[in-house]
């Protein structure tokens, strides 16, 4: 196990996220055994992935001292959100930049979802144009507040550094844990992948412990080799982090762009077909923009035979379903084909 105690950390998850089976799915598909691990039930505001991340990021920004954090994300951001809510029952204040990364955005998109539950939670909220460096952005916002006497904590965009990741070598480690116990021989691990630090923290948490089960990132918005290629060097930076012994193996990374669609935040027949069909055979909600086209890898994977009969295969939900409410006019049209 990979020791993570020496890292300032507070706890935001309301215990180990459920690992159960997909029974329903399963059989409908005729492929391996489905697994889910309910990281959509982390507990915060909704939950989802970042709570795992923010456990670290927050007790950082605490031992700094700081007073404030500032971070960014698309419009819909789910990890703005739970920033914003980490840093309220964390005392900190919270400054926020959404990035018009969609475009073409209905007024759902803009204002529902995640961007209502960001207003709710209280926030100073800012926008800025799609194509700038949005981790760039936060340094003017840091001195902004320094000049005023506040110190900010900057988190970059998905909190994915790694800071971030650690909180997914602890999920790795949990996992192994919940197998065991379970007597589950887990043959694949499938997450969406996005701005890294999810399948980093995981692959180092596995690889780390000794596990042998290979991680899958379903990219949600770049390439292959880009999406390989970031997760490779935070996997890296997180190992070198930890102190691990060796060099990480750069070939426990691997990542399939074949269910990023037009683009990033766009629906796709597989992403609408995948909310679905979790929701129809197992009344478990997906989010339009990562899990959603992550699932849609999955099911694709298993119609084509790669993840077969007698096999395990565990899907990471790493929540969103609030950005459902901001897809509601794909989702209606899909409901009403
Ligand atoms: C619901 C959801 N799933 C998956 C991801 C991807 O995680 P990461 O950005 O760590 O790759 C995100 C990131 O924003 C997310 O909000």
């Amino acid at each position: 196990m990979v020791d993570l105690a020496r890292f300032p950390r507070v706890r935001l998850t309301l215990g180990p996220t459920p690992l159960h089976p997909l029974r329903n799915l399963s059989e409908a598909l005729g492929g391996p055994e489905l697994w889910i691990k309910r990281d959509d039930q982390t507990g915060l505001a909704t939950g989802g992935n970042k709570t795992r991340k923010l456990e670290f990021l927050i007790g950082e920004a605490l031992a700094q001292g700081a007073s404030r954090v500032v971070t960014h994300g698309a419009t819909q951001s789910n990890h703005v959100r739970q920033t914003i809510a980490a840093a309220n029952l964390h005392r900190l204040r919270s400054t926020v930049l959404l990035e018009t990364r969609v475009s073409g955005a209905d007024s759902d998109y803009l204002e529902n979802g995640n961007v209502l539950l960001d207003r709710i939670l209280g926030a100073e909220i800012e926008t800025r144009p799609a194509g700038l460096d949005m981790n760039a952005e936060l340094r003017p916002l840091v001195e902004r507040y320094a000049a005023a006497g506040q110190k900010a904590y900057a988190i970059p965009g998905g909190g994915s550094n790694p800071i971030g990741a650690l909180g997914y070598v602890l999920a790795a480690q949990e996992l192994i844990a919940q197998a065991d116990d379970l007597g589950l021989v887990v043959d694949h691990v499938v997450v969406a992948s996005g701005s890294a630090g999810t399948q980093a923290g995981l692959v180092v948490g596995l690889v780390g412990s000794q596990a042998r089960v290979p991680a899958l990132g379903v990219s949600v918005r770049q390439p292959r080799d880009v999406q390989e290629a970031n997760v490779r060097a935070l996997a890296r930076a997180t190992w070198e982090r930890l102190e691990l012994r060796g060099a990480f193996p750069d070939e426990a990374v691997v990542a399939n762009a074949d269910y990023v669609g037009p683009g990033y935040g766009v629906s796709t027949p597989q992403s609408l077909e995948a909310i679905r069909l979790l929701a129809r055979h197992e009344g478990i909600l997906l989010d339009p923009v990562y899990t959603a086209k992550g699932f849609a890898g999955l099911i694709d994977l298993v119609r084509k035979g790669v993840f077969r009969k007698g096999q395990n295969v565990v899907f990471l939900h790493t929540g969103g379903s609030a950005g459902l409410f901001a897809y509601r006019a794909d989702l209606t049209r899909a409901e009403a084909k």
